[in-house]
């Protein structure tokens, strides 16, 4: 992959087999998925960005039976670990992985779509910026006219942190690589949601200083 060369995961996550378990994953899968599901349609395909682990995707498509998620992450350890999760969910709405890097040309290219919605949850701050704006061109690609791109994390809103706790985090990020950091609302990816055609329907509060992001292709 060419945007993300180091490990990514900034805590220490549990294993059984192949499958990984993140403990934020453990805090905030709930509070996820329930915000998700007000945005996501009742029924439809959802590409999921960086799953990591993939559990975000089982718990989410376990409550929504009407979609088909697609999950998957460049890293490989990653993709055994969502493989693992999905088969042992026991799901049928659920597949993957594929290996998406935002950060490649045409990463939409090879996927079989269409797809109503894509989501990325916890990925633009610990990649490059490269990485954000490879995510809003492709999905500009891949969704039609109404289709939503949801986004889940830490932001900076106007050039202000929501939290002390989220400037140090941004600090300690830009310390492990100097091309990640937490991103601003209106500086960062306000332009790219403008520049590829998507509206900010939403901004909902999350636990922990996050914030789940809702935007719509125009
Ligand atoms: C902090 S983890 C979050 C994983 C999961 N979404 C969660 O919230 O538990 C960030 C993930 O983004 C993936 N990632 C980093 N750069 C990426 C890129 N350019 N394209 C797609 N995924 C990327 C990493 O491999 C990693 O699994």
């Amino acid at each position: 992959m060419t945007g993300q060369k180091k490990e990514t995961a900034l805590e220490d996550r549990g294993q059984e087999g192949a499958r990984l378990f993140s403990p934020s994953a453990a805090r905030n899968r709930d509070p996820i998925r329930d915000v998700f599901l007000k945005y996501l349609p009742e029924t439809g395909a959802v590409l999921e960005i960086g799953s990591g682990t993939g559990e975000h995707g089982v718990h989410i498509a376990a409550a929504a039976p009407g979609l088909r998620w697609f999950s998957g992450d460049p890293d490989g350890a990653a993709r055994a670990s969502i493989a693992a999760h999905i088969a042992a969910s026991g799901l049928g709405n659920i597949d993957g992985p594929h290996a998406v890097d935002v950060c490649e040309r045409d990463w939409d290219a090879a996927l079989a779509g269409p797809f109503d919605t894509v989501v990325s949850i916890n990925m633009v701050h610990i990649a490059p910026f490269a990485a954000a704006e490879g995510l809003f061109a492709g999905a500009a690609r891949l969704l039609h006219s109404g289709g939503r791109l949801l986004l889940y994390g830490p932001f900076a809103q106007a050039g202000v942190h929501s939290a002390p706790s989220n400037e140090a985090f941004d600090a300690s990020l830009k310390s492990r690589d100097p091309r990640w950091g937490v991103r601003d609302l209106e500086h960062d990816i306000a332009p790219l949601a403008q520049e590829h055609a998507f509206r900010r329907d939403a901004i909902v509060e999350m636990p922990a200083n996050n914030f789940t992001v809702v935007f719509a292709k125009r």
